[in-house]
Order: C-alpha cells, then sequence, then structure tokens
C-alpha cells in the first residue's frame, strides 16, 4: 500500500505556508509571505498577517496541489499549526484545516509549531529523527529540548529568559540599520567581518551559571553590550560588529547544546528553527559536533525557516505513529507550550 498523503498548514506568523508530504517524501512546499508589508514596521503586524492569510490561503493550496500534481480527493489527512503564534494569524489557517478535513472527510490534526520545526528533519536525513536533543532557535523561542518520541514526548530543559536568539538578531539589525528580518542581513554582512574584533559576552555562561541554569539562554546583555558599543564606537566597522555579535550567540548556543547532549547521553543532535539557517551556526556545530562524537542533523536552510512542510512532517509522522486525530473543533493556542505536540 502506498504511503499515506499528508497536506500541512502554517500561519503563526506571516508566511502563509503550504506542505504536501507522502511518508518521508515532499510533493510541495509553497510559501507566501507578506514579510514586505511589515518590513516599514520593524517586526510583524498582526493584523496585516491575519488579513494576508486570508488572501494567500486558498491560492497557496491550489499551488500545492498543482505543484505535486494530486487533487485535494488525494489527501489522506490534514495538519495544521494549532500554537504557538499570532493568535489572529493562527486562527486563520485552523479554519481552513478544520473546514478541509471535515469536507473531505478526513482525519485532522492540531500540531505544535516548534515540534513541527523540529520534525521537518525527517524529510531530509534518513535515519530515526528521535531519541535526540533539539535545539530550537526561532524569531520567538530558543529552548533546548530533549525529544524521546517526537510525536508525544519532548520535555524541556531549558529556554531564553528573555530574547529568542532570532529575535536578537532582528534587533541587532535594527539598531544598525540593515533592515528585517535581521537575521539573514547578519549573516551575510558577518561573512566580511573579523569574528573576534570585539569580544561580546556570552550570557549564562558563568560557572555559577553553568550549576543553576545549564541549559537557559540570555541574548539582553549582549544587547545592550553591542549598542553600548555602537553609541561609544564612531565609524564602528559594521561587519566586524556583525560578526563578532553573531559569533557570541553562536558559541553559547552550541556550548549548552553540547553540554545538553552530555549530560542527556543522547549523542545526538537536530537544530531546527529560522536561526538554524544562519551559516556560522551551521559551521560551528558541524566542526565541534565532529570532535564530540555528536550526530548532527540541521534541516536544509529553506526548511529551517516557517514552512508548510514541517507541518506536514510531523502531520506524516502522527499518522505513521498510529495517534489519534485531533477533535473536528479545537481552538487556535497562541502560548501552546512546546511539551504539548498535538492537541
Ligand atoms: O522559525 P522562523 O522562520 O519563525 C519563527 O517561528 O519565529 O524564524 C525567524 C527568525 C527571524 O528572527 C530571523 O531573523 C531568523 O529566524 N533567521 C536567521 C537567519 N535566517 C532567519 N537568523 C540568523 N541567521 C540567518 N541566516
Ligand atoms: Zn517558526
Amino acid at each position: 500500500m502506498s504511503q499515506p498523503i499528508v497536506l500541512g498548514i502554517e500561519t503563526s506568523c506571516d508566511e502563509t505556508a503550504i506542505g504536501i508530504v507522502q511518508g518521508r517524501t515532499l510533493l510541495a512546499n509553497v510559501i507566501a509571505s507578506s514579510v514586505e508589508e511589515h518590513a516599514r514596521f520593524g517586526g510583524v503586524v498582526p493584523e496585516i498577517a491575519s488579513r494576508a492569510h486570508l488572501e494567500a490561503m486558498m491560492p497557496s493550496i491550489e499551488n500545492a496541489l498543482i505543484d505535486s500534481k494530486l487533487s485535494l480527493s488525494d489527501i489522506d489527512a490534514v495538519a495544521v499549526t494549532a500554537g504557538p503564534g499570532l493568535v489572529g494569524a493562527l486562527l486563520v489557517g485552523v479554519a481552513s484545516a478544520s473546514g478541509l478535513a471535515l469536507g473531505l472527510g478526513k482525519p485532522l490534526y492540531g500540531v505544535n509549531h516548534l515540534a513541527a520545526h523540529v520534525s521537518v528533519d525527517f524529510l531530509t536525513h534518513d535515519q530515526p529523527l528521535d531519541p535526540t536533543i533539539a535545539l530550537l532557535v526561532s524569531g520567538g523561542h530558543s529552548s533546548l529540548l530533549q525529544v524521546d518520541d517526537i510525536t508525544q514526548t519532548i520535555t524541556k530543559l531549558g529556554a531564553t529568559m528573555d530574547d529568542a536568539a532570532g529575535e536578537a538578531f532582528d534587533k541587532i539589525a535594527r539598531v544598525m540599520q540593515l533592515g528585517f528580518p535581521g537575521g539573514p542581513a547578519i549573516d551575510s554582512l558577518a561573512k566580511s567581518g573579523n569574528a573576534t574584533a570585539i569580544n561580546f559576552p556570552r550570557g549564562l555562561t558563568t560557572s555559577q551559571d553553568w550549576e543553576t541554569r545549564p541549559f537557559d539562554f540570555s541574548f539582553s546583555g549582549l544587547k545592550t553590550a553591542v549598542a553600548r558599543y555602537l553609541e561609544s564606537t564612531p565609524g564602528y566597522a559594521k561587519a566586524d560588529v556583525a560578526a563578532s555579535f553573531q559569533e557570541s550567540v553562536v558559541d553559547v548556543l552550541m556550548l549548552k547544546a553540547i553540554a545538553a547532549c552530555k549530560e542527556s547521553g543522547i549523542n545526538s543532535l537536530v537544530i531546527a528553527g529560522g536561526v538554524a539557517a544562519n551559516s556560522r551556526l551551521r559551521a560551528v556545530a558541524t566542526e565541534r559536533c565532529e570532535r564530540a562524537g555528536i550526530r548532527l542533523r540541521i534541516p536544509s536552510p529553506a526548511l529551517c525557516t516557517d514552512n508548510g512542510a514541517m507541518v506536514a512532517a510531523l502531520g506524516s509522522l502522527m499518522v505513521a505513529a498510529g495517534r489519534s486525530p485531533s477533535p473536528t473543533a479545537f481552538d487556535a493556542d497562541s502560548g501552546l507550550p512546546v511539551t504539548t505536540v498535538a492537541l
């Protein structure tokens, strides 16, 4: 029998994204982004995002069906991001997915956006995904997770106490007037900079921090240090600041991720979320994991930032594991904890 076909819908932030997956094969990955409508505000405006989702939903589903050469009747299950995210944006996806599943008479899975970020790796690498440690670094979240079973058992080992890693990239890019989103801009500017030019602080890495909160992050001290440096250094070298800032973030993320692998005895690390697209993080992770004997997996950069394939991938894993679908009517949950994989 052929593997079930799952359509995934993602609308938690500014991307209206549809993915279609059969088993572990990606058949379509359509992304309509409203990022340009938000750029002049320096961040995502919820009302604008919700309206853009409404406009983009039907054309995006149609385009995904065209790309995969399928019709709606071929879909065996529907998965949708139920949270966390912007509530108005999530609602558009949940309402669309519920209508679609009900109309087709197919099961519906309301899944966690963060678990979906981690699960997308299952489309690119052939080995079983779990058990693994996951470093989840996006615009809204930064956490270290122990994933015993991606379809139901995720434990939070630590998280950021203030800004998310991606948020730190976005804020520093804003003060340096590099545009929004800031991550890709800093990543490319840093390539021509010297990462050891400025010794910016590494948050929560004193010996006491390692005792009390080994797997938590903090980026606010770094943000302040960069802002002070910019103010007090007229004619500063932009590329050096970008590279040195990025080095601090990457260094801390990898120190803590590798410590989590060692502490848990799980020699496997998945890095996921938008910041996992960062070229320096990918390089440092590769080098340090190799040295530590940890099996490292990072999805391709296009699958790290928000997309529908990751939602379809988690849906596909839920179907394969025989998990029960979600109830036909459920609410989007803007604060859905990472430990709740599905509703
Ligand atoms: O996962 P994602 O697409 O959306 C959320 O769920 O938040 O992550 C978006 C975040 C933004 O903060 C963006 O600046 C950051 O990921 N990002 C990057 C890179 N590409 C995206 N950060 C650093 N380097 C990159 N290349
Ligand atoms: Zn995300």
